[in-house]
């Protein structure tokens, strides 16, 4: 095995978890690159309710339902996935793993589930396209009509066929804790910055100098039509561009125009979804961002039941935030979701494992919900209802 799959391999080795790639990118990642991802907003209050409200509700299991025929398959927008899960999207993933977004693109098309590539990303848009054209892609759009047509023709000349508006970035959230553990955007180099990189010589080989060498300074390469800022410039605050004049006249707008499936993330309350499919979307993500927005914000768990209750047989409500294992999975569509997405820990999966490792990441995930569904009763996914679940 070549020296680079091999000292991959043994970063993976021993993984039985998702939780497990966590402690590996841990120690993989300079500390400011781990706390990115780590990390959430302010007191981390959203990010506690998301992994503390799973823990809220147990199982009543079912027996004797001969459970030998059971799949974690299941039909969404009219394609069949390996499962209910996909990757949601994240940022500057080339910065985590080399070529992170293509390695979390192939890996997904690879196990049958869908990957959704995001708008702060550092590869083109147009190249995950050409390897993986079943990805969705997030865009974070500013309240400027120009901007947003540009954009979403830009994406449809790609030839993606569903698109994700983010909604919950009205403003740059407050990441203390990014501050305290030397990251920022835009990445100012320091004599702090090169120590992190000098100490972890595997990322900075394998990751960073290999990209410096190969594709050069990352650039933000989709947040507009054209190419937007180096990772390291001041002007990387200029691509937020106007997000906090965005509006209903925008969606309405980005409808007209996308002949795409479209579907709107960042969904917390039930007029919202409502408004939503009213002005046709075809999917809603409910979502607080991992936590990494509005501190304080309710975990997306909990609100799930009421947004389902109110749209749920209108259009498909999907949810994240804190989905860690198979059982957390069970509980969301228990609650009403059709899917769900899991974002950090495909990320560390990527950073210390590359391709192998994200397969790995949805290899367990998928295992586990499989055993799951035998110990619950069930043989497939559409038969996971509320019944199934109470609080403890
Ligand atoms: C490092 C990182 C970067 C992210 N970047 C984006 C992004 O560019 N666009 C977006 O819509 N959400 C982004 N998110 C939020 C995720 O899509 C998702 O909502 C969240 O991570 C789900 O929670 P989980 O990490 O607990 O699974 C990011 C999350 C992380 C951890």
């Amino acid at each position: 095995m070549p020296p680079v799959r091999n000292a991959v391999s043994r970063r993976i080795r021993g993984v039985l978890s998702l939780d497990d790639f966590e402690i590996r990118a841990k120690r993989h990642l300079p500390k400011p690159l781990f706390g990115y991802i780590a990390g959430a907003s302010e007191t981390n209050a959203s990010l506690r309710h998301n992994a503390g409200e799973f823990q809220k509700y147990g199982f009543r299991p079912r027996v004797l339902t001969d459970v030998s025929a059971r799949s974690t398959e299941t039909t969404l927008f009219g394609t069949r996935y390996s499962a209910p899960f996909g990757i949601a999207p994240m940022g500057i993933s080339a910065l985590m793993a080399y070529r992170g977004d293509l390695v979390l693109a192939t890996a997904a098309a690879e196990t049958g589930i869908p990957m959704v590539m995001s708008g702060s990303s550092l590869i083109r848009l147009e190249e995950v396209a050409a390897v993986a054209p079943q990805s969705w892609f997030q865009a974070y759009l500013p309240g400027e009509p120009n901007r947003i047509d540009a954009l979403v023709d830009r994406v449809a000349a790609a030839g993606f066929q569903t698109l994700l508006l983010t909604v919950d970035t009205a403003a740059l959230a407050n990441r203390e804790n990014n501050i305290r553990t030397g990251f920022s955007t835009p990445l100012r180099p320091s004599a702090r910055l090169a120590w992190h990189g000098i100490s972890h010589p595997a990322w900075s080989i394998g990751t960073f100098a290999r990209t410096l060498l190969f594709h050069g300074i990352p650039h933000f390469e989709n947040s507009y039509a054209t190419r937007g800022a180096p990772v390291v410039s001041a002007n990387v605050m200029r691509d937020f561009g106007k997000r906090d004049h965005l509006n209903w006249n925008h969606f309405q707008r980005i409808r007209d125009r996308w002949r795409g499936r479209l579907i709107i993330k960042g969904i917390m309350h039930e007029e919202d979804a409502a408004i939503a499919v009213g002005q046709g979307a075809d999917g809603i993500v409910v979502s607080n961002h991992g936590g990494r927005q509005l501190d304080g914000t309710l975990s997306p768990l909990k609100v799930l039941p009421s947004i389902a209750d109110r749209v749920g047989t209108e259009t498909v409500v999907m949810l994240d935030g804190g989905i860690r294992r198979g059982a957390d999975i069970i509980k969301a569509l228990a609650f009403g979701a059709k899917f769900v997405f899991v974002g950090r820990p495909f990320l560390y999966a990527a950073a210390v494992g590359g391709q192998p490792g994200v397969l790995m990441a949805a290899d367990i995930l998928k295992t586990e919900l499989h055993r799951n569904m035998a110990l619950l009763g069930v043989n497939s996914i559409e038969e996971i209802t509320s019944d199934l679940i109470a609080e403890v």
